[in-house]
Formats: structure tokens, sequence, C-alpha cells
């Protein structure tokens, strides 16, 4: 049996109170929809619908390929907007999963077994619940006396009898498709001018099917968005769930409360992460290495055995056995080679360093090309900027450059070079040279140590 899949992102979420749509909100680092998609996604035989309406234009720039979209040009209600998607969803499919952008911590798993159980139902739809302290505006599910459901109603049109019901509607369904395309048509207006979705499994409760709701073991994966606080709840609960996955997988976390870990990082065993640790985007780190406390990575590769302490790296790669920090800043395109030692207040941008090499304290580094075993001084800058292009300055193996060196780019410092504390090095070195002064001067040659 072939599934579709549609997912509804047209709303604005008034009560979010904010001039960004709601399912373009992040949750851990993504948009909510973002979330709905990854867990729909391995379950369909095609590319999810995705109905977009309030920011449409933002929404898809967001979601980019991989989905098809359906406009709901008017916001008439969920049960309006599922229709929007029926000339998108491929006529042959046999069953339609619906869910909706701001129900972001739904599993797969918990979809996978929903598909399941419609699967095994006579009825043409089935759906979602879950048990819980708190309504977060959700409808309600109202079952008869033997149990059954018998229909949802929202929290806006429930008698105060209805409202004290503590089982919500998830919105997370499965369909026949020919019957729910039928059913949308028959959907009554509602109080407030909209088509509710959830008034299709009144309609099949009244054509004598037996509604399945499957009840969430775990009522986390119901939490919805409907204002900030919820999202709050919500981030909470995600960025638990994937802690808890890797402390299980032999990550140890001295402050799993203080640290938070983004969906897409990877990270080895063994590896310790202090508290308030920040470890986002397509972030990987290897084993036995020792992170934060209060450090932040940003798509950055970390290899094996490295420490990083207090600092901030975005975009760079680091070798193993490398120490950085405290409070080094590695830009884009840092790449730090094994061994390597950068310490207090260190900026590196556009920069190899070799392996081996070591800068300690107060240096700023920017398109440089640095070889292994180089002593970089401390207050070393690398002047890489003459107001209209950034120039690239080189230095080669087992240099030595004096503390305070200006490097004034483009410049080239030969293997085994030496340069006096204080020199504004403005001209080429070549190797085995001691330059001193301001512009830097060659004093004499090395000698050479076999
Ligand atoms: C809906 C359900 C409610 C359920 C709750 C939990 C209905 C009528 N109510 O209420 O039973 O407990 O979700 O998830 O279905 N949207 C559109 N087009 C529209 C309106 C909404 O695409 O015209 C989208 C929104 O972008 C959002 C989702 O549908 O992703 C839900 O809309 P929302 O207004 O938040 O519905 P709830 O009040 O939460
Ligand atoms: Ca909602």
């Amino acid at each position: 049996m072939s599934v579709a899949s549609i997912i509804l992102a047209a709303g604005q979420g008034t009560r979010m109170r904010s001039k960004l749509p709601k399912v373009l909100h992040p949750l851990l680092g993504k948009p909510l929809v973002w979330h709905a998609l990854r867990a729909v996604k391995p379950l369909v035989d095609s590319p999810p619908v995705l109905v977009v309406g309030y920011g449409a234009e933002a929404v898809k720039e967001a979601v980019g390929d991989g989905v098809t979209y359906a406009l709901q040009a008017e916001q008439l209600g969920t049960g309006h907007a599922v229709a929007a998607a029926k000339s998108q969803v491929n006529p042959q499919t046999d069953i339609i999963l619906v869910t909706f952008a701001d129900m972001p911590l739904l599993r797969q798993e918990t979809l996978q077994k929903l598909i399941v159980l419609h699967q095994s139902s006579e009825s043409p739809v089935t759906m979602t619940s879950f048990i819980g302290d708190e309504a977060r505006g959700f409808g309600r599910v109202v079952r008869n006396e033997h149990g059954h459901v018998i229909a949802i109603v929202e929290q806006a049109d429930a008698t105060p009898e209805q409202l004290a019901i503590r089982e919500y509607n998830v919105s997370a369904y499965c369909f026949d498709a020919d019957w729910l395309w039928d059913a949308l048509e028959r959907i009554p207006i509602s109080p407030k001018g909209e088509y509710y979705l959830t008034d299709v499994v009144g309609l099949a409760v009244q054509s004598g099917y037996a509604v399945e709701s499957m009840v969430l073991e775990d009522p986390t994966d119901g939490i919805g968005l409907n204002n900030r606080v919820h999202l709050a709840q919500a981030e909470k609960v995600l960025r638990q769930r994937i802690n808890e996955k890797w402390m299980l997988a032999g990550v140890t976390l001295v402050s799993p409360e203080t640290t938070v870990i983004e969906a897409d990082v990877v990270l080895g065993q063994d590896t310790v992460i202090l508290p308030n640790t920040f470890l986002r985007g397509k972030t990987i780190i290897g084993e036995d290495c020792e992170i934060g406390p209060d450090t932040t990575l940003i798509n950055t590769k970390v290899g094996d055995k490295v420490k990083i302490i207090a600092s901030y790296l975005e975009f760079a790669q680091v070798a193993d056995n490398v120490t950085i920090g405290p409070y080094s800043h590695l830009r884009k395109n840092a790449i730090l080679g094994e061994g390597v030692h950068i310490g207090n207040f260190s900026e590196v941008k556009d920069s190899t360093l070799g392996p081996g090499s070591k800068m300690g304290h107060f240096s700023y580094i920017g398109n440089a090309k640095i070889g292994q075993d180089v002593n970089i001084g401390a207050g070393t800058i690398t002047c890489n900027y003459d107001g209209k292009k950034k120039n690239p300055t080189e230095i080669g193996d087992h240099v030595f450059i004096g503390s305070d060196t200006m490097l004034v780019a483009p410049v080239k410092i030969g293997d085994r070079s030496i340069t006096g504390a204080g020199a504004v090095v403005t001209r080429d070195v070549p190797p085995d040279t001691l330059v001193v002064g301001v512009p830097a001067k060659e004093k004499r040659k090395m000698e050479k140590s076999d």
C-alpha cells in the first residue's frame, strides 16, 4: 500500500505574537517545520506535500527542495488546508498521513505505529491522542460509555464537562485517501467560520466506523506549540532526548541541563562535555575529547583527544591532540593540525596552522598558511586587510615569531627564520634569517644547527 503525506504549515500562528510564521520559529536550531518533515520523510513513498499560506515565500525558502508545495491562499481551517493539498497528492495513493508542522516532537517511530494500526483497522480514519496535564489549547477526545471515540471537540467549542477531559487530540492522522477527499467536502463550517479537520472523525463515526485513536506511550511526543511558553517546553524535551541518546552511547555530559546538542551533531565515545556547552549544526567531535565548560562549536569538526576550554569555534577544523583556550575564537576555515595549541585571546580565520605549532597568547591570524612546529609569540598579528582586500601570509616550518610581531601581508617568512620582538615585517624574509626592527631588517643569517 502506498503512503503519502500532507503536512499543514499555512497558519500564521497568531498566539506566537510574532512577525515570523510560527512554523519557522527555531526549535533547537532548526525551524519547527524541519522537525515535522524529518519524522515523516522516511515513511512515505513520495515527497511530503507541505501546505503553505501565511508567509508562504519565507517558508518555501527555508524548506527548499525535497517536498511538494500546495498553497492555501486563505486560511480557513485545518480541514480546508488538507483539501488544498489534494491536487498535489498522487491519485494512486492508498493511505494519507496528515500531520501538523507545529507538532515537532512527534517521532518517526510513533507515526510508523500509527500507519501499522491504520492498516489493521476497518475504519477509514485512525487518529492519535495523549493523556496529559496541560491542554495547550488542544481538542478533547470524546468517547462514549464503551470507550469508543465519538468526536473531537475543539477547546473553544467545548462544554465544561468536555473541557475536563484529559485526552487530547495530537493531530496525526491516517486516512484512506478516497474516503478522505469525499469526507472533506462534507465538513460543516464551524461557529468561527472554519473547516475543522477534526470533524472528519465525527463523520466517520456517523457512518458507523469504529475510529481508533492510538494513545501515545510517551506524552512528550504530543507537545505542540501554540505560543512561546510551549516553544520553551518543547525545546527542553528535545534537548533531553538528544542528550540522553548521547549519554547512552558513551558520552559523558557533566551537566545535561546546561548542555545543548543539536540534532545533526555527532560525538565520539568517552568524550566529556562540561557545563554550558553548545554544539550546533553539523559539528562532529571525535573520541576522548574534553569540551567546555562555556564553549560553543558551530559546524566544526574536531578529531580525537582534543581539549577545548571556554572558546567559540565556527566552521573550523581541528585535528587530534589539539588544545584550545581559554578564550580562543576559531572562525571559518580555521584549520589546526595535529597537536596545535592555541590559547588565551587568540583568533584564527581562513588559516592553517601546521602540526605542533603553538600560539599561546593574544594573536590574530587571518588568511595565513603556517607550517609545522612554528612558535607564534604573544601579540602577533597578521595585518591581512589593506582596506580593500585580504592579503595572504605564509610562514614556513620551525619559524619563531617574536612577541608583538606585525606581519604586514602579503608577506612570506622562510623556514627556520626568526622575527625579533616588536618587528614590523613588511617584506619577505628568506629561510634561516633573523629580522628585527620597524620596518624589520635582516640582522644575520642563522647558523645551521647540525
Ligand atoms: C489543532 C486541532 C486540535 C489539536 C491541535 C493539536 C483542528 C481544528 N484542531 O488545533 O484538535 O488538538 O491542533 O495539534 O484541527 N493550519 C493551516 N491552515 C489553516 C489553519 C491551520 O495550514 O487554515 C496549520 C497551521 O499552520 C498549524 C496547524 O495547521 O501547523 C494547526 O493549526 P492551529 O491553529 O495551531 O490548530 P490548533 O488550534 O492547535
Ligand atoms: Ca497547534
